[in-house]
């Protein structure tokens, strides 16, 4: 666990005045991408003069110096807990990956090393990088073959929470992923402690996957029931139509890599007030999550600001983050848990201990208040210019065509139609699931507002990277073009409907 005070200086510290600082620069021929020397130079001018560098006339570049990650790709044996470790894949040795944890406007390069038996792939979930450094395979880059590394650089930005994940087929789900945090230059919230929790779905004993009964359909939502929506692979068996995999029947909910009942108790003081930023990596779990004896303030949805809501529960879908304010004003042990009964067995629950309290943790008797898109409102402002084009996307799948065909409107991706754009434009999308299961909507290299939550105008849009969609549910969003691709990966972030074909293009017209 980081604490706002121990782990990040909070700029009291002299490097971190730095890092947070600009210089303008505008001397001919020192441009970014090839300035790395140059940065370096200036940084240590920079720390000289110890505050702003000089402004010549408009380029501005962080003078920060370069930071640079390793993520070795690699087979590992991983116990989540039970005292069996099982096969498993991940970055550095571990799952999830480590931290990346940056300052908004710093320049970020990750060497990823492929020891895998596979060729592989990292994506920077709902960062805007550039095209070629968007990590997904024959869209973007070539896969990196076994025993290669590719080099992914970027500058970081717009401050939040992201996470990184192996974007080649089902290794999301093998425990490819890790947590990414892009601070901003100047903290605008005030909190005494923060932890990440990345919350995943896990196969106990992979080579024994039981088809999940539920997984073509059943009336299952956000808040499925005991049983409803479980499913996955792990280093092995699996189902294969077509290359395609049908959804497994997990057994398992695991916490930063444990399970939630292993995870070390969020140690807290009464008082205090602890920022969490809730991430669901798993391949196809929507979360439920509440703290017991306590309520939720959210402040950011998939990263971006939003005005502090204070909820009881909040759902995530695959692939959504939430940061959320717990103000710790109610002394004893308690369960961060899963609403779901299922999950929560499976091993969906985090002790929060304050000082000095003993005791098993208590946990929660009813869902609350559940906050719900259409409850939040943005803090960045939209463009409220009439879109240049719509497009309509029916989600469908299962049931009748069987548990491994989903598609949009009626087609399976790469035979889906693409969303052609022109750079510049305003682009509105309505989302509307005729299926029986829940489906988060992940479009790469931008950010979309959500400008009507359930069909109805927002007044002031969330902007986010992912929207879950429940059974018959609609959302319109909109995007501005300003990313140009030529080609950007939009789809579910259930891995098994991803890989079913629920997935389509935005494609730049050149
Ligand atoms: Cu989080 Cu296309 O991915
Ligand atoms: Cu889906």
């Amino acid at each position: 666990m980081a604490t706002k005070r121990e782990g990040k200086g909070d700029g009291t510290d002299g490097g971190r005045l730095d890092r947070r600082s600009f210089l303008r620069i505008g001397a001919a021929g020192l441009v970014v991408a090839g300035g790395s020397a140059a940065v370096a130079v200036l940084a240590g001018r920079g720390r000289e003069a110890g505050g702003p560098g000089p402004q010549v006339d408009g380029v501005e570049f962080s003078r920060t110096p370069m930071r640079q990650f390793r993520l070795r790709a690699a087979p590992l044996e991983w116990d989540v807990g039970t005292g069996h470790a099982s096969p498993a894949w991940g970055y550095e040795g571990r799952v999830p990956g480590p931290e990346i944890r940056v300052r908004e406007g710093e320049r970020v390069r990750i060497v990823l090393e492929n020891g895998l038996p596979e060729p592989t792939t990292i994506h920077w979930h709902g960062l805007p990088v550039p095209h070629a450094m968007d990590g997904v395979p024959e869209l973007t880059q070539e896969a990196v073959p076994p025993g290669g590394t590719f080099v992914y650089e970027f500058v970081a930005g717009p401050a939040g929470t992201y996470w990184y994940h192996s974007h080649a087929p089902y290794q999301l789900d093998r425990g490819l992923f890790g947590p990414l945090v892009v601070e901003p230059g100047r903290e605008p919230l005030d909190y005494d402690r923060e932890q990440i929790l990345v919350f995943d779905d896990w196969l106990l004993d992979p080579d024994h996957p039981r088809p999940d009964p539920n997984a073509a359909g059943g009336m299952m939502g956000m808040m499925e029931g005991m049983g409803g929506m479980r499913g996955m692979m792990r280093g092995g068996a699996e189902t294969h139509v077509e290359g395609v995999r049908a959804q497994p029947l997990y057994d398992a909910f695991t916490v930063n890599g444990v399970l939630g009942t292993e995870h070390a108790p969020i140690e807290v003081r009464r008082g205090e007030r602890l920022r969490l930023r809730l991430i669901n990596a798993s391949a196809s779990h929507v979360v439920p999550v509440r703290v017991a004896g306590h309520r939720l303030t959210i402040t950011h949805s998939d990263g971006r600001p939003v005005e502090p809501f204070t909820a009881d529960t909040v759902l995530l879908g695959m692939g959504e983050r939430y940061d959320v304010l717990v103000q710790m004003t109610n002394p004893g042990t308690w369960a961060l848990e899963s609403l779901n009964a299922a999950q929560r067995a499976a091993g969906l629950r985090v002790p929060i201990r304050y000082a000095g309290a003993r005791g098993s943790a208590t946990g929660v008797s009813e869902t609350g208040l559940v906050a719900r898109y259409s409850d939040l409102r943005g803090l960045e402002g939209t463009e409220s210019r009439r879109p240049d084009r719509v497009y309509d996307l029916e989600l469908s799948g299962g049931m009748m065509r069987g548990p491994t065909v989903w598609t949009i409107n009626g087609r399976r991706y790469p035979d889906t139609e693409p969303l052609e754009v022109v750079e510049g434009e305003r682009v509105r999308v309505r989302l509307f699931n005729m299926s029986m299961m829940p489906h988060p909507m992940h479009l790469h290299g931008h950010f979309f507002d959500v400008v009507a939550p359930d069909g109805r105008p927002a007044g002031r849009p969330i902007r986010k990277d992912t929207v879950v969609l429940d059974h018959m549910q609609t959302h319109v969003i909109e995007f501005t073009a300003d990313n140009p691709g030529p080609r950007w990966f939009f789809h579910c972030h259930n891995i098994y409907h991803q890989h079913g074909g629920m997935a389509t293009e935005v494609r730049y017209r050149t």
